[in-house]
């Protein structure tokens, strides 16, 4: 395997991965940002997302000297007297107006390095971004002598350095055959099956890779709803389906919809992507439509639960919920769906304390506004008149429920994961009531 030097524009969760990992594998690596205290606490080992593995590896990476943080993109090039041979653009692409990706980021950065990188280097977009960048990138560069490539990245928040030593694939696609080559290669050693393929091809694999997940929730989400509705079991249905190779385990497990800082970006990208080729992709429409719903109906559930009829007013009705991020093993509340059910019910009146094993108390965030955020599950239990799981934080189904069934007014928890053991919870006295099921 050839070290190569590579720079990687962007520390967030991307590209701290990236280019820990990176380095990890013996490559040469420096990580630039345009914040400095993030920059500072970096090169001072100190990693500030909760992402198993990860501070390890920015530890090792640094102190084996194959690890360097620098402040500003240019910085980084400059880095080394000859420059990179591999750049990986890891920056935001936020979801802009009406669901199209904002690349003006990406595009700031390649106007500051354009004049700067050195011949024969390959610009590599691991962001998500609209099919056709890896071109219109190559076109603002202006450089003949620099290729683009698209290799988008599959990592999942908690697990991102386990995923990126163990992909299921590398994807790789540009218009210089030679130059996807190259960036797969840095991959070699993980030994995982790569399709190289053509820019846009690439680019489109991440989007319907994601869009794909999502319709699988969406789709699982409604086989509970019907579930409910005819008296069957969502866990026995799913378990049955899952044992058919074409369908696989994962990704069936029912719940307050889906979220997160991809899915939700990605299909209203992809709804974009396709209006503007006059294509009306009505499956991911519906897959959205469905988890919009599904948040309402988990809405209802409380309702039903706690006042005994639909509809019922949850006026001033005191609630606690356990799990706020948007999944467990985060710390991360981006499109939580836990947090737009809360705000639903806040709408409705309810008055909301919550207690997430990521989250401290009285912590500051936007959408935290209306949330009275405890450090202790039981503070959030205290006179409630329900439960909520809303997030699948294993640790909840270790609690102490028999004293959670003393501490609540009335014992009822609503199980929007399907998380807890629904005998345990009963056998204390609680009313269980999940998804799909009994
Ligand atoms: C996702 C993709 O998995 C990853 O490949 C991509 O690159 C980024 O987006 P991530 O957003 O970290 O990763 O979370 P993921 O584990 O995929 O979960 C997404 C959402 O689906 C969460 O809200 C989660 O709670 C929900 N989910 C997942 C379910 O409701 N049921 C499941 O069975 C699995």
């Amino acid at each position: 395997m050839f070290v190569r030097r590579i720079a990687v524009i962007g520390t967030g969760y991307v590209g701290l991965t990236t280019g820990a990992c990176l380095a990890s594998l013996g490559h040469d690596v420096v990580c630039a940002d345009v914040d400095a205290d993030k920059i500072a606490r970096l090169a001072r080992g100190e990693v500030d997302i909760l992402e198993p593995g990860l501070a390890e590896l920015v530890a090792e990476g640094i102190a084996a000297g194959r690890l360097t943080f620098v402040l500003g993109a240019a910085a980084a090039v400059r880095h080394t007297a000859a420059g990179p041979e591999v750049m990986f653009l890891c920056v935001p692409t936020p979801m802009g107006v009406g669901g199209v990706a904002d690349l003006s980021i990406v595009e700031s950065v390649v106007e500051e390095v354009r004049d700067l990188l050195p011949s024969g280097c390959v610009v590599v977009n691991k962001s998500t971004v609209p099919v056709g960048t890896a071109e219109r990138t190559e076109e603002l560069l202006v450089r003949d002598d620099v290729a683009v490539v698209s290799n988008p990245e599959f990592l999942r928040e908690g697990t991102a350095v386990e995923d990126f030593l163990n992909p299921d694939r590398i994807v790789v696609g540009g218009s210089k055959q030679d130059a996807a080559e190259r960036v797969a290669a840095l991959y070699s050693r993980l030994g995982a099956p790569t399709v190289l393929t053509d820019g846009p091809s690439a680019e489109l694999v991440k989007y319907a890779a994601n869009c794909f997940l999502a319709m699988k929730l969406s789709y699982v989400n409604a086989v509970a709803e019907l579930c409910d509705r005819l008296g069957a079991n969502i866990t026995d249905v799913t378990e049955g389906m899952g044992y058919d190779k074409r369908i696989g385990q994962s990704f069936l497990q029912p719940g307050p919809g889906w979220g997160g800082s991809c899915l939700p970006k990605d299909t209203a990208a992809m709804l974009q992507l396709a209006d503007a080729a006059d294509f009306e992709f009505r499956l991911i429409r519906a897959t959205i439509d469905t988890n919009t719903r599904q948040r309402q109906r988990m809405v209802e559930k409380v309702r039903l639960a706690v006042t005994g009829r639909r509809g019922g007013s949850l006026s001033h009705v005191r609630l606690g919920l356990l799990g706020l991020t948007f999944k467990a093993g985060t710390d991360d509340l981006r499109d939580s769906p836990a947090l737009a059910v809360a705000a639903l019910l806040r709408q409705a009146g309810a008055d909301l304390v919550g207690y997430d094993p990521a989250l401290r108390r009285g912590i500051r965030h936007p959408d935290l506004a209306s949330i009275t955020v405890v450090d202790d599950p039981y503070l959030a239990a205290k006179d409630a008149e329900a439960l909520i799981v809303l997030t699948e934080w294993p640790e909840f189904r270790s609690l102490d429920w028999a004293r959670l069934a003393d501490t609540v007014r009335k014992p009822i928890v609503i199980d929007t994961r399907n998380l807890l053991d629904p005998a345990v919870a009963r056998r204390v006295g609680f009313e269980w009531i999940g998804i799909g099921r009994n």
